[in-house]
């Protein structure tokens, strides 16, 4: 009698343990803790500082985390090389990609055959077309080049600019955008922009566009950069013409060793910030990693340095 009972009572103890081994295996198995994700960084190019900053800020803020992996691909600002690219991912079943897309209309048929693989892709910085994708994140350009025309009207004060135009790939929605919203914001003044050039976001292409200019136009009060490379094009031209202390230069990046040093140092009169968002996105693809839903689009801010706040970093741009 009494040893069946002991014998029971070993029993029940037993299948309890059994059972708590089993629930605790089972649940393990239902958590994505100690799965490693992959994820995809497809960059358009890595030839810029701004660039480099964006892959540097993924990586400081995935190396925080031991679950994920991130594997880079730099498309050296080659189109075809990103398409490549993005379908390389896709045959290897990354869990997640992040693509930074050189060209808006090119890279959005590879972006959907990753959502359809049931690759959730986050777009960084540069659009594609359409809403096939699971999130896109991105400081608003329209806003950014409407504060950079408010910004001109303000500083000339209704005496006028005759204004120089370097802009952005027009491929690319950020150098649509910059543009469309500072024309926006000088309609109706007498800032005039007396010379355009598409110079695809590259320094070298901005210098030489602006060599052009300066032999065409004897009056020049502003060149308007749709980065702080195009700006910095720009005034070397300049200054290699004796001309560069009789114009204002601007222009958008604001990194602290590129855009912001150059106010500081009085190359530039102004720049706004265009944050890359690396460290965001890798904090959103956790989420989506995790099964959470996530919003579709998210505005970053943005700050605008000029000589006079340089100092005292800049203000928030509203
Ligand atoms: C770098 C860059 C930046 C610019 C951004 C726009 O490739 O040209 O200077 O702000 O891309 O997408």
């Amino acid at each position: 009698m009494r040893k069946s009972r002991i014998v029971t009572v070993f029993m029940l103890i037993s299948i309890m343990f059994t059972s708590l081994l089993f629930a605790n295996g089972q649940s393990e198995e239902s958590t994505t803790a100690d799965k490693l994700f992959t994820i995809g960084m497809s960059q358009c190019n890595l030839g810029e500082p701004w660039r480099v900053q964006m892959n540097a800020d993924v990586k400081s803020e995935a190396d925080k985390y031991d679950n994920i992996k991130v594997i880079y691909k730099d498309a050296q600002n080659d189109t075809l090389k990103q398409r490549s690219h993005v379908e390389e991912f896709v045959s290897a079943e990354v869990d997640l990609l992040i693509i930074s897309p050189k060209e808006a209309q090119p890279l959005t048929g590879p972006v959907s055959a990753a959502m359809a693989a049931g690759i959730p892709v986050i777009v960084l910085d540069r659009a594609v077309i359409g809403d096939d994708y699971t999130q896109f994140i991105g400081a608003d350009n329209v806003i950014i080049g409407k504060a950079a025309g408010e910004w001109v009207v303000e500083t000339f004060g209704g005496k006028g600019a005759k204004v120089v135009e370097l802009m952005g790939l027009q491929t690319s929605p950020p150098g649509q955008d910059r543009h469309n919203g500072f024309r926006e914001a000088i309609k109706g003044s007498d800032v005039e922009v007396i010379f355009e050039a598409d110079v695809k976001w590259l320094e070298p292409n901005a210098r030489k566009e602006m060599e052009s200019a300066l032999s065409r136009f004897d009056d020049i009060d502003l060149v308007y950069g749709h980065n702080d490379p195009a700006a910095h094009g720009a005034y070397l031209a300049a200054k290699a013409a004796g001309r560069e202390g009789d114009i204002q230069f601007i222009g958008i990046d604001a990194l602290p060793h590129e855009g912001v040093a150059y106010v500081k140092d009085g190359i530039l009169n102004a720049t706004f910030q265009y944050p890359t968002g690396g460290n965001i996105a890798i904090q959103q693809a956790l989420k989506i990693l995790a099964g959470e839903t996530v919003e579709k689009n998210i505005t970053l801010g943005s700050r605008l340095f000029t000589t006079d706040n340089v100092d005292t970093g800049g203000v928030e741009l509203k």
